[in-house]
């Protein structure tokens, strides 16, 4: 489920790195499974592309900075391009090998990220946020129920006038005719289901399905479907 970063096409609504930096792994009593599938993966194959993803910048490059927290923040190419704009980021992703990586391109770039090792379905980081994303968090290895209560988690995350944005696959790539294994990408109707927010508290400010173009590790053009859920909790009254 990583790719290379796209462009996004318009469906239904259009509007130093040697060093190893600490990690904090706070909370983690050992290695999950999750942990295990995920460490395998980025062991075998870097998926660093440099670029931010096309949705999270076409959310946020408007917004005034503020504290930011990147679930599933893999290599740190989202996390980097917010602090980058001055946000104060905390990154999470279940992979240490990962989260190295992600340091020593914060480190290039000259930018500060707290990056955290969770596997968010057993610890997750201290604190409230202005923004609290999550780009493909997605798993082949969940127990039922698991990413639910992530998302939950997230949104509890989120401080006073904040925004959760939840940007997910929403189907395989056009060129893949036979799926690799099982998964029923959520929609954004699912994600609303799983949140269980209180309308009173929480405004949706975005459902959308886009089809967003990118190019796969051998070069060649292919699109995919993404959808996006921008919600928005109310600001504290005095
Ligand atoms: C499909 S990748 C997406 C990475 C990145 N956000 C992006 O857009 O390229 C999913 C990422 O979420 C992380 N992840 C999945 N389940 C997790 C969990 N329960 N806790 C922490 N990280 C998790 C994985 O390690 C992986 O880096």
């Amino acid at each position: 489920m990583v790719e290379v970063k796209g462009s996004v096409l318009p469906t239904r609504q259009r509007r130093s790195p040697a060093s190893r930096p600490p990690l904090h792994a706070r909370g983690m009593t050992g290695t999950t499974s999750t942990q295990q599938f995920w460490e395998d993966f980025y062991r075998e194959r870097p998926v660093w592309s440099g670029r931010p993803n096309v949705l999270l910048v076409r959310e946020v490059e408007a917004l005034p900075p503020g504290t930011a927290l990147d679930l599933g923040c893999a290599e740190g190419a989202d996390a980097v391009w917010l602090a980058g704009r001055g946000w104060r980021v905390t990154g999470v992703d279940a992979s240490a090998i990962a989260l190295h990586r992600a340091a020593a391109h914060a480190a290039e770039a000259g930018v500060e990220v707290d990056w955290q090792c969770h596997d968010l379905s057993r610890t997750f980081p201290d604190g409230t946020f202005d923004l609290v994303c999550a780009q493909y968090l997605h798993t082949p290895v969940e127990a039922p129920g698991e990413r639910a209560a992530i998302l939950r988690r997230a949104a509890a995350a989120v401080a006073a006038g904040g925004l959760l944005l939840v940007v997910g696959h929403a189907g395989w790539p056009s060129s893949v005719n036979e799926p690799p294994f099982d998964y029923r990408f959520p929609t954004t109707g699912d994600v609303l289901a799983a949140l269980e927010l209180d309308p009173a508290e929480w405004r949706v400010e975005l459902e959308d399905l886009v089809e967003r173009e990118f190019v796969d590790r051998d070069g060649r053009p292919d699109t995919r479907p993404d959808n996006v859920l921008r919600v928005r909790r109310a600001a504290a009254t005095s």
